[in-house]
């Protein structure tokens, strides 16, 4: 793909991330691991490093940023994080979860991040070359998941060129994710209640089991939208069909369990497998000569809810 950067690919080593830190600091972007997926980083408290996220992606400007930091007290900074959401910050950061907070409006943020919400998102991510980078910048970063707005998330850096390669300076290469879907998204009230955003690899019966961090919102009451949350999301570029159980001949087939495919999630049938290779399964499944895809049913508990999220919304 042709465009206005020569994107260069760096090993996830020390010279790699200290060569990612000074892109980052010059307000380049870089696409970097996690242990969800990769995401296209920026500086948070420059506004045109940020605008560059969205020019890059072609993102509506509606959709706000997720803010990597390296703890909670770095997230303080940015954030006001109550009772609850401290509580919750300092029992699974670092980790797949992601807490949409009261944003400090004094705290340098590029507006850009918040998309005009008065929340923002925060991520301590556990994945250690995305850990290693945060300690080496003395700012905060945006990055929403490496791919074209609305296409399939990129769980290597194969996947992130893609569609991204010439759009962006450079892609920390550290291997496959190993969640491999997107962090689950947490919004906590004023009054200490959550919702639940975004289904993601944290449990959340974790939560419900810690008295002290309130009650499920409300939805009817929820003021805050989650503006990503669209339908049709994660689209690999041609009609899927779920919960297929053979495929006709037109279909390029993604497997599970005992039913086979031309991939499978996970032959073995284990969930936090086919999480892991959900994507690259509806990579190759995009790239096939095959005009659709088919996908076996894929069980509705623990991860599976958000396996089973993320694949709707491609079919959508
Ligand atoms: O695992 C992840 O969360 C990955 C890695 C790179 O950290 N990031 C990711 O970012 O999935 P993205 O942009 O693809 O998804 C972020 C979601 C979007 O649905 C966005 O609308 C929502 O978070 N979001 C961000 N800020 C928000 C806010 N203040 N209120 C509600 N939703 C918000
Ligand atoms: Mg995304």
């Amino acid at each position: 793909m042709s465009g206005k950067y020569v994107t260069e690919t760096a090993p996830a080593n020390r010279a790699g991330i200290a060569r990612a830190a000074s892109i980052l600091r010059a307000g380049g972007l870089v696409a970097v691991p996690t242990e969800t997926v990769y995401g296209l980083a920026a500086r948070a408290d420059s506004a045109p490093a940020v605008e560059k996220i969205y020019h890059a992606k072609g993102r509506p400007d509606f959709n706000p940023l997720i803010v990597h930091v390296r703890d909670a007290d770095q997230a303080a900074r940015y954030a006001t994080l109550s009772g609850t959401a401290a509580r919750i910050a300092g029992t699974w950061w670092p980790g797949p979860l992601t807490l949409v907070l009261p944003r400090r409006t004094d705290a340098g943020l590029a507006p850009a991040v918040s998309a005009g919400l008065p929340t923002v998102a925060m991520r301590v991510p556990s994945h250690p070359i995305m850990r290693a980078l945060l300690a080496e910048c003395d700012f905060p970063l945006a990055a929403p998941s490496a791919n074209r707005s609305g296409f399939i998330s990129p769980t290597t850096a194969a996947h992130v060129l893609a569609s991204l390669d010439g759009k962006i300076d450079l892609v920390l290469d550290a291997g496959a994710c190993p969640a491999g879907v997107e962090s689950t998204i947490l919004a906590i009230r004023e009054d200490g209640s959550w919702e639940e955003l975004r289904p993601g690899p944290f449990d959340l019966t974790a939560l419900r089991g810690l008295p002290a961090t309130g009650a499920p919102a409300d939805p009817a009451g929820a003021p805050v939208e989650a503006p990503g949350q669209l339908a049709s999301h994660y689209a690999p570029g041609k009609p899927v069909r779920l919960n297929s159980q053979e495929p006709t001949s037109e279909e390029f087939m993604i497997g599970f369990g005992s039913i086979p495919g031309d991939v499978s999630l996970s032959a073995a049938g284990d969930l936090a497998e086919a999480a892991a290779r959900l994507y690259s399964c509806l990579h190759d499944a995009a790239r096939s000569d095959k005009p659709r895809i088919a996908v076996a049913p894929v069980p509705g508990d623990g991860i599976g809810i958000a396996i089973n999220d993320r694949l709707r919304r491609a079919a959508a």
